[in-house]
């Protein structure tokens, strides 16, 4: 079946290909219209991320988001037929309590239409991310600063300040390629740690506030477009959709209160 974009069909074995040779791009996405323009882009993978939960649904955290709504958000990237990577978030809670739940909820995942699931931390999932990858559903790791436990690593901070730290991110990355996982997102470590981590495993590292020394980058969408109401310091913002968006309706109401809209030619 042919993809939106008419790019050769990026798949999971492709991107991790991609290490040493290309660098790797990856944005968020979590409809249907605004996958479809991520792919028109040419993006490599498009990440329907648990940060839907706050940019989308408006809450504080990543923690409230359901399995239910990665399934529904997931189906409507799926539809939009991209040629990039589905990779869809796990929720929180929705792997840690049992590996059965996890294969379980990875396959939902499938079958909303992610191409591969996404879960944070490293050894300890380790035995997770196999079963997952046993079931046949590629895995993409998650190292550093692992938003779903901001409150056990003490909140949003910078993770690899102190060589033990480091130490165990480097160790984190290594088991989640032994374990299988096809890639791995370096999420707000100091930049040397990153390049530790892209020398030391031979899958993709893929950063996001981690500096340059990745194998690729990713971005929330909506930091990138200037639609979220707080912007990490590591992300760049490319456009102000919110001023766009605003001034849009704003003439519309403008217009529907002084009687030009709807005009003769939208009722002819
Ligand atoms: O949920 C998300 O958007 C993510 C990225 C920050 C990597 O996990």
């Amino acid at each position: 079946m042919s993809c939106r974009s008419g790019r050769r069909k990026v798949t999971a074995p492709a991107l991790a290909s991609m290490k040493g040779r290309q660098r790797i791009v990856m944005v968020t996405a979590y409809d249907y219209p605004t996958a479809a323009l991520a792919d028109e882009a040419g993006v490599d993978s498009i990440l329907v991320g648990d940060s839907l939960g706050m940019v989308v649904l408006g809450y504080e955290s990543t923690l409230p988001v359901t399995v239910e709504d990665m399934l529904r958000h997931t189906a409507a990237v799926a539809r939009a037929k991209p040629c990039a990577l589905i990779v869809a978030d796990m929720p929180f809670l929705s792997y840690e309590a049992s590996t059965r739940d996890a294969v379980l909820n990875a396959g939902a995942l499938a079958r909303a239409g992610a191409e591969a699931v996404k879960l944070e931390g490293g050894s300890e999932v380790a035995d997770v991310v196999k079963a997952i990858v046993r079931a046949g559903i590629p895995v993409m790791g998650h190292v550093g600063l692992t938003p779903q436990r901001a409150a056990r690593l003490g909140g949003y901070r910078r993770m690899g300040k102190t060589p033990t730290e480091a130490e165990a991110i480097v160790r984190d990355a290594k088991a989640l390629e032994e374990a299988g996982a096809f890639a791995v997102v370096v999420e707000f470590t100091k930049a040397d740690v990153a390049r530790r981590v892209t020398e030391s495993i031979g899958i993709p590292t893929i950063c996001i506030g981690s500096g340059p020394h990745c194998d690729g980058q990713v971005l929330v969408l909506h930091d990138i477009i200037g639609l979220s109401f707080y912007t990490p310091p590591f992300a760049k913002r490319y456009a102000d959709a919110a001023s766009l968006i605003r001034k849009a309706i704003e003439d519309y109401a403008r217009e529907v209160r002084e009687g030009k809209f709807p005009g003769p030619e939208h009722y002819k």
